[in-house]
């Protein structure tokens, strides 16, 4: 079973970026750590990272993959069209996770308002790093036993 990992707008600058809010580790340290993890639990990983909402919304739709997690950045708050593709891939029978570094709702207004967790199967948000492994191991365990 393959999981498509996909970090939208902003995401690869981790480390450097606010790191008082998002932490010192790296893109590409969290990437690493996130494929060992999930090759650890049998599954296949493919990470994406991207600025672009058009490639993010490609590759939902065209990527072969069985589990997306996706943290789609500021798109979260208002890309109908990644909300859409993300719609598109549970029609397909896909597992959907949506991830965030930070709890939005601890944060300014204009982040409490959320599109494309209205088409995730499960949001994991605030627990920096974790949200994504907790993702990753929820969606194994969906896999593993074909519970979606
Ligand atoms: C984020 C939250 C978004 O509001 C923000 O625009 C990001 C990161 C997170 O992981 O906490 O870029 O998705």
């Amino acid at each position: 079973m393959k999981v498509l990992l996909i970090n939208g707008p902003n995401l690869k600058y981790l480390g450097k970026r606010e790191p008082e809010i998002y932490g010192d580790s790296t893109f590409k340290e969290i990437e690493a750590d996130l494929k060992d993890y999930t090759k650890s639990l049998g599954h296949q990983i493919e990470s994406i990272v991207s600025n672009s909402e058009g490639e993010i919304v490609t590759a939902i739709c065209e990527k072969e993959y069985d589990a997306l997690v996706i943290n789609p950045g500021a798109y979260t708050h208002y890309s109908i069209a990644i909300m859409d593709a993300m719609k598109y891939a549970r029609g397909l029978g896909k597992f959907v996770a949506e991830v965030h570094l930070t709890n939005v709702f601890e944060r300014e207004d204009f982040r409490h308002e959320m599109l494309t967790t209205k088409e995730a199967d499960i949001v994991l948000m605030g627990g920096g790093v974790f949200s994504y492994f907790n993702a990753i191991s929820t969606a194994a365990a969906f896999l593993d036993k074909n519970l979606f």
